[in-house]
């Protein structure tokens, strides 16, 4: 945050923490905030014999959530008698909260990392500097001591050498001991870090200023004008450089959810950008480096602000306990957005989809050689689900990678392939490495993602939004089943050029128009989920078993309930029942076996009588109506979900499940959007 109105400290740290509360889903294990010290009329001088400009900034650093930041906060600020009354015309604070890669969670590895004694530089950031051994070595040479286990520690200690160095450089030329600015001292900085990030600094060197900047991890700026209650209507000069008549306040962020309840008009910033703001004015510089590494001259960036489609009430909770149980009630609804435009009923019965952002690369992706999904986790889940239909509409093979595997191995990518990237935040580090080895070896990238702006919206070739809304919940719920539409609309389109699915696809097309109306349905099952729950709650296991298009669903249900139940569950495809997982089958074990009907579902009968005829202790998901067939006896514990075009039947079927995950954890008292030791967008590998 910086800006230039009259603003007391309280308010500013406020500010400053309910952006990290609006944060928090994504990592909350420790947290920090640096403000400005009162100014003094006398210098500081260090131990060293350094004398600061301005007083050392202020640092507060705490483990586990936002709220303990926030009393340590009040309690030291008490002892210290800080005033918080006190105005600033200008102030640059910096916050952050932490999911922890290197070192554990702790106060002194919390970030604001410091540069040491009178926090000299001080650096927040989001992502992984993989060369920080190499650094750390050559710095302790030069004197510096480490005191945390987090690979940030090395940048404000190099942010510190830098800026000595240039200034003995400048001294020596006879040039004035002040005048490096900031940012060059920060773009050297970047000049010598590996990996991914986006960097706050701030520096009692340049009391006032705040510099930012990213490669690889997210970064956005925001700008509200003072005077505004929210700057929705901001249409100032987009040469935010040249525009200094208003006073403006300035935010920079990892995302929006931080920002947009100040302000809608923002810029998302790109690799190689430094955002340099000081006394209410911004200027932002790209820059590159020349192959031996030296930087060449930065070049000044205008770009017009954009406006946020988001409104602060979609990252409240509203009437919910929990953000996943808003999420998942809120399907009905996300999905309408999802399919929102896309879907078309033309005369004479002829139906189609409409995808804007792939309408010039459809020929390219049917012509392809192979379709690859890639992702990770739920978003490589919902993929999966989708991939039956895809191949059927397509006719194109489609094959599965997660992508952290797909980058271990390095495995085989042409140029007739098309990658497709499924990812919920569009930032996550593998499927961008992922991208960026599908795009070194010529393969047509398409995106899928839920955040415009993203890099991973960015960096593909072409692409569709799911527009299923902010989610914040750490478990992935609205976003799967949204996924799971664009995905059947991608292969309704790409198969629209054969009459012979015609009809299928008009099937599909009329059960989408439907969709939201049968979501709404199964949502009634959320008492008999809760109850179930309540059966399960002190069980140690849960195995889910499913196959063809809900082996996906069985692997998703498997994944909602470890993730934030923490029970162990394990999604099983069905046709390897005997090749293993029957030896676990007992009357104590329980089993959720998807069998709604479709061309598997007698198969899937057959399981359920093996798995009775080894006493297995079965809870069966079966389309209404079907409860005596799939089980005649009546021994079984039934989930009966309204039946959909079997393409479709993942989005209903994952449902009750994703309510099954939630009460679970409720009742196991756990805490539901935020699961111990995971975060929302994992930007580290
Ligand atoms: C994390 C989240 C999951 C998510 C996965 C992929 O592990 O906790 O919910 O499915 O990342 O994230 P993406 O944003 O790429 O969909």
């Amino acid at each position: 945050l910086n800006y230039n109105a009259t603003r007391e400290r309280r308010h500013i740290v406020e500010v400053l923490f309910n952006g990290l509360r609006r944060l928090e889903y994504r990592g909350y294990d420790s947290a920090g905030i640096s403000l400005d010290a009162d100014p003094c009329e006398a210098s500081v001088t260090l131990s060293s014999g350094t004398v600061l400009p301005s007083p050392p900034p202020l640092v507060f650093r705490q483990e586990g959530k936002i709220e303990n930041l926030v009393t340590t906060f009040y309690h030291d600020a008490d002892v210290a008698d800080l005033d918080l009354q006190k105005s600033f015309t200008s102030h640059a604070g910096i916050a952050h909260t932490r999911w922890a890669t290197h070192g554990q969670p702790s106060p002194v590895n919390s970030h604001p990392q410091t540069s040491g004694e009178g926090n000299e530089f001080l650096v927040v950031h989001n992502g992984i500097i993989t060369n920080h051994m190499v650094l750390k070595e050559t710095l302790l040479k030069y004197g510096f001591h480490f005191e945390s286990e987090t690979d940030t520690e090395v940048i404000p200690k190099l942010a510190k050498f830098v800026y000595d160095s240039l200034n003995e450089e400048l001294a020596n030329n006879g040039g004035d001991k002040q005048v490096v600015p900031f940012t060059q001292v920060v773009m050297e900085v970047m000049r010598q870090l590996e990996g991914a990030y986006a960097l706050i600094f701030k520096s009692p060197y340049y009391p006032n200023e705040l510099v930012a900047c990213k490669r690889g991890s997210p970064l956005l700026l925001g700008v509200k004008e003072v005077g505004d209650k929210r700057s929705d209507t901001y249409v100032e000069s987009d040469l935010l450089a040249k525009d200094h008549g208003k006073p403006k306040e300035y935010y920079v962020a990892s995302d929006a959810n931080a920002i947009v309840e100040h302000t809608k008009r923002v810029l998302v910033i790109e690799d190689n950008e430094v955002v340099h703001m000081k006394d209410g004015a911004v200027y932002i510089f790209k820059f590159e480096f020349d192959k031996s590494r030296q930087l060449l001259r930065p070049a000044s960036v205008q770009r017009a602000l954009s406006t946020l489609e988001m409104e602060v009430e979609q990252i409240k909770k509203g009437n919910f306990e929990h953000f996943m149980q808003k999420e998942i009630h809120e399907q009905p609804d996300s999905l309408t957005m999802t399919m929102r435009g896309r879907l078309i009923r033309g005369e004479q019965k002829i139906k189609g989809v409409l995808l804007g952002g792939l309408k010039d690369h459809l020929k390219t992706i049917r012509r392809s050689r192979r379709i690859i999904f890639i992702g990770c986790g739920t978003s490589y889940n919902a993929a999966l689900a989708a991939r039956p239909i895809v191949e059927e509409l397509s006719g194109v093979p489609v094959t599965m990678e997660i992508a952290s595997d797909l980058i271990d191995r390095q495995g085989p990518i042409y140029r007739e392939d098309t990658a497709i990237f499924v990812s919920q935040s569009g930032e996550t580090a593998d499927t961008l490495q992922a991208l960026e080895y599908a795009k070194s070896n010529g393969a047509l990238c398409v995106g899928i993602t839920n955040t415009v702006g993203s890099a991973i919206a960015r960096g593909t070739h072409c692409g569709v939004h799911i527009n299923a809304g902010c989610e914040i919940g750490v478990a992935s719920t609205k976003a799967y089943t949204s996924q799971i539409a664009v995905i059947i609309m991608l292969a309704l389109a790409l198969g629209d050029d054969s009459l012979s699915t015609q009809q299928r696809r008009n099937a599909i097309i009329d059960d989408l128009y439907n969709l939201p109306n049968k979501v709404r349905d199964v949502l009634k099952l959320d008492k008999d989920m809760k109850e179930l729950a309540a059966l399960l709650m002190e069980e140690q296991s849960l195995l889910v078993f499913g196959r063809g298009y809900n082996y996906a669903t069985a692997l998703e249900c498997a994944l909602k309930v470890k993730e934030v139940s923490l029970m162990h569950s394990e999604g099983i495809l069905a046709g390897e029942m005997k090749h293993g997982p029957l030896a676990l089958v007992d009357e104590t074990l329980p089993i959720i076996v998807i069998a709604t009907r479709d061309a598997s579902s007698s198969k899937q009968q057959s399981v359920i009588q093996q798995l009775k005829a080894r006493k297995g202790r079965l809870i069966v998901m079966c389309t209404e109506g079907d409860a005596e067939s799939m089980c005649p006896d009546r021994t079984c514990r039934l989930i009966e979900v309204p039946q959909v075009q079997d393409c479709l039947q993942p989005i209903i079927n994952i449902v009750p499940l994703q309510l099954l995950a939630y009460h679970l954890t409720v009742l196991r008292g756990f805490n539901v959007d935020q699961p111990r030791n995971l975060a929302k967008s994992v930007t580290t590998q």
